[in-house]
């Protein structure tokens, strides 16, 4: 994938992330008395939303969401927080990666109900995609095996969409 020009400089990864808390009520819970997926994934989709306009200082419009796993489920009350961050910078688009955690209140614990990557692209006024003026750099071993986990992604999508797959 050919290296694009992003006008603004770099911002490091975390730089452009969101996180989002709720406790779970009534209407977010569906007839098995489990947390409703369809109010996850909008809770998801809004946290993708933020960091990636925090990484392109614009607007953005979400295009796709794949991997978006359902681990585990979350009941009434639960504690869920979302952690949502830029893991790669293409030309218009930008990968986030969304981790779902359900935390105990007493021990602190994290367990992960959910993990998520979204395309979301930076768009005009119009809603025309613009290029990211913002590059993405890692700088921990663990970010860089992560973005480059987000660029092999990014390939395999443009390859899907390609072929229409
Ligand atoms: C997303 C949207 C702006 C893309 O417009 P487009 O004319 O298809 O633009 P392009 O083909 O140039 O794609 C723009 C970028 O998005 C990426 N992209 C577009 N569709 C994609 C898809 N289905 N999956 C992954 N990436 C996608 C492209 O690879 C490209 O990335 P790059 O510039 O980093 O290389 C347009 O399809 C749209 O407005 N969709 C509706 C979005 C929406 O309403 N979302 C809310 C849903 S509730």
């Amino acid at each position: 994938m050919a290296d694009v020009e992003h006008p603004m400089g770099i911002k490091t990864v975390g730089e452009a992330s969101a996180v989002a808390t709720h406790m779970l009520r009534h209407e977010d819970i569906n007839g098995s008395n489990r947390l409703f997926g369809g109010r996850l994934m909008e809770w998801i989709d809004d946290a993708a939303g933020i960091a990636a306009r925090l990484q392109c200082g614009g607007n953005v419009t979400t295009a796709a969401i794949d991997t978006l796993e359902f681990k585990h489920p979350a009941y009434l009350n639960d504690i869920v927080v979302i952690e949502a961050w830029v893991t790669h910078v293409g030309n218009t688009s930008m990968e986030v990666r969304a981790d779902t955690y359900v935390i105990d209140p007493a021990s602190g614990e994290r367990t992960m109900i959910n993990h998520a990557y979204l395309t979301e692209v930076c768009v005009d006024d119009e809603g025309h995609p613009m290029t990211v003026p913002w590059g993405l750099v890692a700088t921990t071993p663990e970010q860089h095996e992560e973005c480059d986990g987000a660029r092999r992604r990014a390939e395999i999508r443009k390859m899907r969409r390609a072929e229409g797959v």
